[in-house]
């Protein structure tokens, strides 16, 4: 391990380049959103949400909130992994209190439509926004890119939008012949608006797999850690050597497997992962992003606290980016938030004492 480096060096970037941090590096998964005050109020001066997605210097402002209110160690692009689809070609809509409402893809004929080789290129206001956002950034302060994974997304485009179980992408996964067609498309516009996004400027990147819990191994071992793979190595081949955080929720003891074929950085775990475990089973090269229950944040008080310190106890200072198991919920007390952050800065000051 190599010594702490000056105060201003990102201690998010740190992390994942095995140096050892000044301090634990702290973000969270929907940090911009409607548990904050400011973000209602700009969404509904924006009008709708994707015209806030795709207004640069408004999203850079939603981007920026977070980070103006508490003491965080990274910023995450304001957008939505339903753009690509979108710029593919696809009809999309977010319908208030309901969620994303998409074209639907369920034949052939649906996927040969979706245009993979422009649709990267139809998503400067994004680029923008990353760039407006480097601009105004912290020295000391990460910026995260993103997308979805292929199978999360594409159980979106299958099911036109959320659903209870994913059952139809589920079948689609298993026996649809245009299938793997369509994971190849993902694939390849993925790969390209990560590499725009890392050209615009973000330094770190996150695939969601939101729903890789969804699938047995066997087919999870095709459709979420094959494709993320590919996505890695692409964007490594194209000379973007950013870490990647590979977030496939659900998976439990697949993490293992996940992180090995991947080739990731980092791994994001869900809340029901014991971060123990996780630190003798991934292969120690491997940080680990985590895990405190979202719920556990609208709970607070000492309860938040037990599971706060668990958790350090638990995941060593140079492998840890401190997260939740998935995103923050609306209902979220902002208070509670705070205290969170103190909690793991109250520990630093002790873990960091004879750096
Ligand atoms: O702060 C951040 O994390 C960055 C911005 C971000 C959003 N969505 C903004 C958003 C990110 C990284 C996402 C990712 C995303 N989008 C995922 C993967 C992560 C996850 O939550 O599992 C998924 C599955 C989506 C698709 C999506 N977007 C859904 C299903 C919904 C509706 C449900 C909900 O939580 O509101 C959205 C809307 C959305 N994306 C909002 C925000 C702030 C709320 C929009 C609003 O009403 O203002």
């Amino acid at each position: 391990m190599n010594a702490p480096l000056k105060s201003d060096s990102k201690s998010l970037l740190d992390v994942l380049n095995h140096r050892y941090p000044k301090r634990r590096p702290i973000w969270f998964m929907r940090q911009a959103g409607r548990y904050l005050p400011e973000y209602r109020a700009l969404r509904e001066k924006a009008g709708s949400f994707l015209d806030l997605c795709y207004a640069p210097e408004l999203a850079a402002e939603v981007t920026l909130q977070p980070l103006q209110r508490f003491d965080l160690d990274a910023a995450i692009l304001f957008a939505d992994i339903l753009l690509v689809p979108q710029k593919m070609g696809l009809e999309l809509e977010f319908v208030q209190n309901e969620g994303p409402k998409i074209e639907l893809v369920r034949s052939r004929e649906d996927v040969v439509r979706l245009d993979s080789v422009g649709a990267a290129g139809k998503l400067e206001a994004i680029y923008e926004t990353v760039k407006v956002v480097r601009r105004q950034l912290a020295s000391d302060v990460g910026l995260i890119g993103f997308c979805g994974a292929p199978w999360t997304v594409a159980s979106y485009l299958i099911e036109g939008g959320s659903s209870t179980d994913r059952s139809l992408a589920r079948q689609a996964a298993y026996e649809a012949e245009w299938f793997g067609l369509l994971i190849d498309k993902l694939v390849e516009v993925s790969t390209a608006y990560l590499v725009e996004q890392v050209k615009a400027g973000v330094e770190v990147v996150q695939i969601f797999d939101s729903w890789a819990g969804d699938l047995p191994a066997s087919l999870r071992r095709q459709w979420c850690d094959e494709p993320v793979r590919r996505i890695v190595s692409g964007l490594h081949d194209a000379g973007c050597d950013v870490p990647v955080i590979g977030f496939a929720r659900g998976v439990g003891a697949g993490q293992v497997e996940f992180a090995e074929h991947t080739g990731v950085a980092a791994i994001g775990l869900e809340s029901s992962i014991d971060a123990k475990w996780a630190v003798q089973a991934i292969g120690a090269n491997v940080v680990l992003q985590g895990n405190i229950d979202p719920v556990a944040v609208i709970v607070g008080g000492p309860r938040l606290e037990a599971e706060v310190n668990g958790l350090l106890d638990a995941v060593p200072v140079e492998r840890h980016i401190v997260n939740l198991g998935h995103g923050m919920r609306p209902e979220t007390p902002l208070g509670h938030v705070a205290d969170l952050i103190d909690l793991v800065r109250a520990r630093d000051a002790v873990d960091f004492v004879d750096v």
